[in-house]
């Protein structure tokens, strides 16, 4: 039986988003509904209701959520229900070239969901990044789900969905941080604050971290910044190196997406560093670089993608660590908000008030 539920819709390009009642249907074969419990609000929300992501309105916004299985579909048998799952924008197929090769995360065969939930009227909805979390309920694919400990609470689990997973993965999957290393982060807003979690989680001697807000910078070292540079006023490669005996670090992770800040990424890395671009760029930016310092350092440039996460191997670790008291994942959920205040969060997040809102349910 088809459910009514409310959810957050952007209704068309620039519009506020406003809470409708929406059409969840029972889930097909390979498909399960999801009784959500939290739902972080992203960058990646507001993009789609800006239209900067396509023109498929009206959408049903949100995707850093978790909840628990309500019912599933023919020939499912990974998650049943009752499960508390952490919900993934990549159901992977596990057969193209990519999974084959070990690199599920960049999968080109993915399946969501088919998109059937709809406005009452019968007007599809396009759900963001294949799910749709700012609702009572939502119909995802059941490889979207993973199973995590009960044990945690949903507004922190359902970060890992995300922005928080794809900050602890640049440093831990992309960035390969080892014990021992330097690691600068240079924007610390919540994807840079979870890689400077996941570095301190894995080990990193020296954790600089590199914002033009002092605010950051606080909250940066509670997460496991060693030193703090503020580039509004200081050049943060020259801070870098002489931080790190003149050499530059290991590992230089950029969470901004601007050309600035990944040359000040690529040029503070140490020799044979990497470098780790996990900032969403626009289509319009460029960098220009000399070909010879490239040549010249060695070393990787690399982007990571989801934090190169695999969820049914990450999701459930990570909870695991934060609930033995190992990584501070409360510490990124700075409100708790209820579905109409959504609007009201996108403000706060463009002022750069929060790390993350949280819509409890
Ligand atoms: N130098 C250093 N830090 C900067 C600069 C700069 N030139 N410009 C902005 N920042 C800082 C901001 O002060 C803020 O703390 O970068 C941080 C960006 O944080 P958020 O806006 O909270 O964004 P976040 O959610 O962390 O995402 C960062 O990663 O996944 C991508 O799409 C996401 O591109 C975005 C980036
Ligand atoms: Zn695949
Ligand atoms: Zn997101």
């Amino acid at each position: 039986m088809a459910q009514e539920v409310r959810g957050v819709i952007a209704p068309g390009r620039n519009e506020p988003v406003r809470v409708e009642t929406i059409v969840v249907p029972d889930p097909g074969p390979g498909e399960a509904v999801v009784r959500v419990q939290a739902c972080g609000v992203c960058h990646t929300d507001l993009h789609y209701k800006q239209g900067g992501i396509n023109d498929e309105f009206p959408f049903l916004l949100g995707h850093e959520a978790a909840g628990v299985v309500e019912s599933v579909g023919d020939g499912v048998t990974d998650v049943a229900p009752g499960d508390f799952v952490i919900l993934n924008w990549r159901a992977v197929c596990g057969k193209c070239r990519a999974c084959l090769r070990g690199r599920p995360w960049y999968c080109f065969d993915t399946h969501n969901a088919r998109q059937r939930m709809t406005l009452t009227d019968g007007t599809e909805l396009s759900p963001a990044l294949g799910i749709g979390a700012f609702a009572e309920k939502t119909l995802v694919a059941a490889g979207q789900c993973t199973k995590v400990d009960p044990a945690v609470s949903p507004a922190v689990a359902g970060l890992l969905g995300c922005g928080v997973m794809a900050g602890i993965g640049a440093a831990i999957n992309t960035g390969g941080v080892g014990r021992g290393d330097s690691v600068a982060v240079i924007g610390c807003g919540g994807v840079g604050d979870a890689a400077i979690a996941g570095a301190y989680l894995a080990g990193a001697a020296k954790i600089i971290a590199v914002d033009i807000d002092d605010r950051k910078l606080d909250t940066a070292r509670t997460m496991g910044a060693t030193h703090t540079v503020n580039s509004g006023g200081t050049d943060p490669v020259e801070a870098i190196r002489e931080l790190t005996g003149g050499f530059g670090a290991d590992v230089v992770i950029e969470a901004v997406g601007r050309p600035e800040t990944y040359k000040q990424a690529f040029y503070a890395r140490d020799l044979a560093g990497t470098v780790v671009l996990v900032g969403v760029p626009t289509p319009e930016m460029k960098l220009e670089l000399p070909l010879l310092d490239v040549f010249g350092r060695g070393g990787a440039l690399k982007s990571s993608w989801y934090g190169d996460c695999l969820p049914s191997r990450d999701f459930p670790m990570l909870v695991d660590l934060h609930l033995q008291g190992r990584l501070p994942l409360d510490k990124f959920v700075s409100e708790t908000i209820q579905l109409d205040e959504v609007e009201k969060a996108f403000e706060r997040m463009h002022h750069g008030d929060v790390l993350r809102s949280v819509v409890v349910l």
